[in-house]
């Protein structure tokens, strides 16, 4: 490489992992959330082309996964190149081991990466802050209105509560903790799924107030349990949060079957994660051994198994 020539702007964004309360954050109640280490990694070029932008999407992922969120990346990328200024033609190429798939963070992930590598590619000098704002801007093709919380993991990383509006906080552990995320394959809309939730509260006032109540409750437990490390009691308030999820319908009956065979393998707790509906599930498992015996069993049904780590 020549001293001083700039090849390619890059940038990378972390997939995450919501373990109390993604739905119930929509509307204020605080979510606990930590990024994985998985990234997505953006390079980004000037190009001459007459169109907006080019993307080579060499993302891995789930079966069906890109070809579903074509249109709301095209729209994601246009929100992101407004909110940036930038009028050029640009030339994006999306990788990184992040498995692009619904719960994880796919979508937060490529906005934070994209902004980056954007900044990098025109040299902008920008905080993290301006760039979470920037792949909260993107987001908004994907989920409609977000409430922040993946941006903010995939820009920042780390173990978070998570408020809308009020932003995050850090909660800080001893050492990470092993977990096994269990995909569905099922690609789904995060965006029909928080819709559908807006409906349904609406409709069945009473019964909603009384599920967010216990989900507010929960997060200030679980809070207060994963500052503590008491892995137990975690896991179990993991496994009322989806309860509440079930309750509330974003849940589905191959979610509530990965959670089975976690449980049933020892896993401290498991629910949905994310949107739901498809997606990710995700089990507490301390230590490898566990973490191991649980990614197996999910793998022996035939689904895909990702492990990794929380409060990284
Ligand atoms: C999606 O990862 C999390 C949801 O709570 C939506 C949001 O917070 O914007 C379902």
């Amino acid at each position: 490489m020549v001293k001083g020539y700039h090849f390619m702007g890059t940038g990378y964004g972390y997939g995450k992992v919501i373990l109390f309360n993604e739905h119930f954050v929509v509307y204020g109640i605080p979510a606990i959330a930590s990024a994985i280490d998985k990234k997505t990694i953006a390079e980004v070029k000037r190009c001459d082309g007459s169109e907006s932008f080019i993307i080579h999407d060499n993302r891995e992922a789930t079966p069906g996964y890109k070809e579903e969120k074509l249109e709301q990346q095209r729209e994601s990328v246009e929100r992101i190149k407004k909110a940036m200024g930038i009028d050029e033609c640009i030339e994006i190429w999306l990788h990184g081991d992040l498995r692009a798939a619904s719960g994880i963070g796919a979508s937060a992930a490529s906005c934070a990466a994209i902004a980056r590598a954007i900044a990098d590619e025109f040299g902008m000098e920008l905080s993290d802050e301006r760039i979470n704002e920037i792949a909260y801007e993107g987001e908004k093709a994907y989920h409609g209105n977000p409430s922040g919380i993946d941006n903010t993991c995939a820009t920042f990383g780390g173990l978070v509560w998570f408020v809308k509006g009020k932003g995050m906080e850090r909660i800080k552990i001893g050492e990470p903790v092993e977990i096994v995320m269990g995909d569905t394959g099922l690609v789904a809309n995060t965006k029909k799924a928080v819709e559908g939730v807006r409906e349904r509260k609406e409709k069945y006032k009473e019964k909603y107030e009384r599920i967010f109540n216990e989900a507010e409750k929960l997060a200030y437990e679980a809070r207060k349990a994963i500052t503590e490390m008491n892995w137990e009691k975690v896991g179990e308030l993991m496994n009322k949060n989806h309860e509440l999820l079930q309750e509330i319908e974003v849940s589905c009956k191959e979610l509530d079957l990965l959670v089975e065979i976690a449980r049933e393998h020892g896993a401290y707790g498991a629910k949905m994660t994310g949107g739901g509906l498809g997606g990710y599930m995700v089990a507490l498992t301390p230590g490898k051994e566990l973490q191991e015996k649980v990614a197996k069993a999910i793998e022996k049904e035939g689904f895909y198994a990702l492990r990794t780590r929380i409060g990284i």
